[in-house]
């Protein structure tokens, strides 16, 4: 089956089987911060934006994603609010392992990019089942709700007095 959509900014027409699974396709496409951990929506490993939503792609059919944009932790680390993440998480002491970092980074930005400020209870709701030990759960929100603030007062700033 013919599949267009846009990966990382660069569209793209894949040639599927419509069995396949977004994860596996993305891996065998070297995007390899795309990981499938658990396949049971349990730890977010396989975290990918799709149109702008942070989607486990362990249970999501690859053919899914046609006329989508799909976008990866490779690709998310290149844009500014990626790295206002980054500091913010720094900043709490969060730690990111291979297991877990697509899926604490790409739900914090989608997060910040869908709602702004996003609520406490909203972003628990998102990341409870990340079931990596690196950090508690309260601290990653903590870190997130820190990388909200930071980075709409950023974009306030340049909004307000330009870019210099
Ligand atoms: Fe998809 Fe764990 S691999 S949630």
């Amino acid at each position: 089956m013919k599949v267009p959509l846009t990966l990382n900014g660069e569209q793209q027409i894949w040639e599927i089987d419509n069995r396949v699974i977004l994860v596996d396709v993305l891996r065998q496409k070297k995007l390899l911060s795309v990981k499938c951990g658990c396949g049971t929506l349990n730890c977010g490993a396989c975290t990918v934006l799709m149109d702008g939503r942070a989607v486990l792609s362990c249970v999501i059919p690859a053919v899914a994603v046609k006329d989508s944009t799909v976008e990866t932790l490779e690709y998310c680390l290149k844009t500014p609010l990626c790295s206002v993440i980054l500091d913010a998480f720094a900043k709490m002491n969060i730690q990111l392992c291979g297991y877990c970092n697509a899926g604490k980074i790409l739900t914090a930005y989608s997060l910040i990019n869908l709602y702004q400020r996003p609520s406490r209870q909203l972003i628990y709701d998102y990341v409870k089942e990340f079931n990596c030990l690196c950090t508690e759960t309260d601290i990653l929100i903590q870190g997130i709700i820190l990388a909200a603030n930071t980075y709409w007062s950023q974009r306030g700033r340049e909004l307000h007095y330009g870019n210099f």
